[in-house]
């Protein structure tokens, strides 16, 4: 295999995760160390949660959970809700790579897919929820230009971008 082929491999492809997607799902949070300081906030410790956390009034067609599948195995996923808390905004309650995967791009294009996907169907910012505990996490966006807004959330820490 040549270098091209190798990369192209390696490239990550975006689909929304089905119901028998939860498996491997699950595995991806049961490989994660310490993912309780991760997500404790949206139920994201185990995957059937994860499918149905949805905040209060709103439907799930405002909900889009995604996965990055690399060479056929699932890499991480993304859970982000439209329209929450306004009209405009869109909220990211789980951006999470598989351990074995992390370090390769998939959570840059992973976070690049969500924001054109929210951003098509009407937000102009996102919003990303990070535990207080993940230092790394917010780190990682802070230098994709996301900001901290002060929303009192807790032990949360909201990280916001506009998006256009
Ligand atoms: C943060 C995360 C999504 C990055 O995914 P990734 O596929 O490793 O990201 P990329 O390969 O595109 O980029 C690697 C970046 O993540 C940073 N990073 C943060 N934690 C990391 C980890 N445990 N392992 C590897 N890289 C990590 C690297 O320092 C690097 O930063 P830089 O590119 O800004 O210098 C991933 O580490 C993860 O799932 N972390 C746990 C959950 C989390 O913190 N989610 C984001 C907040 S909601």
């Amino acid at each position: 295999m040549n270098t091209q082929e190798t990369l192209c491999s390696q490239e990550p492809t975006f689909l929304p995760l089905e119901s028998e997607d939860g498996p491997l799902l699950q595995a991806i949070y049961d490989r994660t160390p310490r993912l309780e300081d991760l997500f404790e906030t949206v139920g994201a410790a185990d995957a059937q949660s994860t499918y149905m956390a949805l905040p209060e009034g709103l439907s799930f067609d405002n909900k889009y959970l995604v996965g990055a599948w690399v060479d056929g195995e699932l890499a991480g996923a993304a859970d982000v809700i439209t329209s929450y808390p306004t009209p405009e905004n869109a909220t990211c309650g789980l951006l999470l790579i598989d351990v074995g995967q992390r370090g390769k791009g998939v959570g840059t294009a992973l976070l690049a897919h969500v924001e054109e996907v929210v951003r098509q169907r009407g937000a102009r910012t996102l919003t990303m929820l990070v535990q207080c505990r993940n230092i790394l996490g917010g780190e990682f966006l802070s230098r994709r230009r996301y900001a901290q807004v002060d929303d009192n959330l807790g032990r949360v820490i909201p990280y916001r971008k506009p998006l256009i």
